[in-house]
């Protein structure tokens, strides 16, 4: 089930994207749907927590010091390498593993309370296998939690042919912006291009477009009851220091979802 290129530009992405994170320049995660993501998480001590597409380690680590225990899984050798490196240093003890979120074939089933992945399902190829993943290895009434680009909102990304899928503008006269896209109900793999001047340097990564209805139904198809959504809004502190965030006060950025599984 791997996706050989998919994994291959994580895997060249690696180095950046550790320095992004490990730097504290990731604006939008510091001051925003990293706060909202882990308030929806609630209190993790003594839970067995899965932290899916987990990359070089930052959502893993914040959750080991909070007292879960921690497996930490994706599919770029390159992110697991460094995440392993730093755990030498700093011993959470948590199971790092190289394993594709569309199989999950070393974890057993029915493990898990928690199942977190932080703005990556909108980044898995075969998200529906995924999700069934997902649905094995966590226990019955276990929490399926995971953040996304919002899928209605999504921007600054094009078709790998070339096409823009969306975009903003600032109405001066409204002193608003506004989003429009034609493209919402299409199926659509985007090429983004990770290109912002505090990266180390830049890189490409794939994503897949899919609408709420793709997500809902696959969730549905997986036993899953949605519990919880929010869509989280930067504060104006985050605003005040970051403009550029201004936009995500009057259109979403992200989405949070928290999705329980079943018992039977
Ligand atoms: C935007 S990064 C987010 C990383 C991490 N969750 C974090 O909070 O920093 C997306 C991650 O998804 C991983 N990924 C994409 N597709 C995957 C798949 N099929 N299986 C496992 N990991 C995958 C990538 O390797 C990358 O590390």
């Amino acid at each position: 089930m791997v996706d050989e290129k998919v994994s291959k530009e994580w895997d060249e992405a690696s180095e950046s994207w550790t320095d992004f994170v490990r730097r504290g320049v990731d604006f939008y995660r510091n001051e925003m749907h990293g706060k909202a993501f882990f308030s929806l998480l609630g209190r993790v001590e003594g839970k067995r927590v899965l932290d899916l597409a987990c990359g070089e380690g930052f959502n893993s680590r914040l959750l080991a010091r909070r007292g879960a225990s921690v497996v930490a899984v994706d599919f770029s050798e390159k992110m697991i390498r460094l995440a392993k490196q730093l755990e030498l240093k700093e011993k959470l003890g948590i199971d790092y593993l190289v394993s594709d979120a569309a199989d999950l074939k070393e974890l057993s089933s029915n493990q898990f309370d928690i199942v977190s992945c932080f703005m990556a399902l909108m980044d898995i190829k075969f998200y529906q296998e995924a999700i069934r993943s997902v649905a094995r290895v966590l226990k019955d009434g276990g929490r399926f939690i995971f953040s996304i680009i919002h899928p209605c909102f999504e921007y600054g990304a094009v078709t790998v042919d070339g096409k823009k899928i969306g975009d903003w503008k600032y109405d001066e006269a409204c002193d608003t912006w506004l989003y429009e896209s034609s493209t919402y109900f299409e199926n659509l793999t985007l090429r983004i291009d990770w290109n912002m001047e505090r990266l180390l340097k830049p890189f490409v990564s794939s994503s897949f477009h899919r609408t709420l209805s793709d997500y809902s139904q696959a969730l549905y198809k997986n036993k899953f009851l949605i519990q919880r959504l929010v869509e989280p809004k930067p504060t104006s502190r985050a605003i005040s220091r970051y403009p550029g965030m201004r936009k995500h006060a009057a259109i979403p950025h992200s989405l949070i979802i928290e999705a329980i599984k079943e018992k039977g």
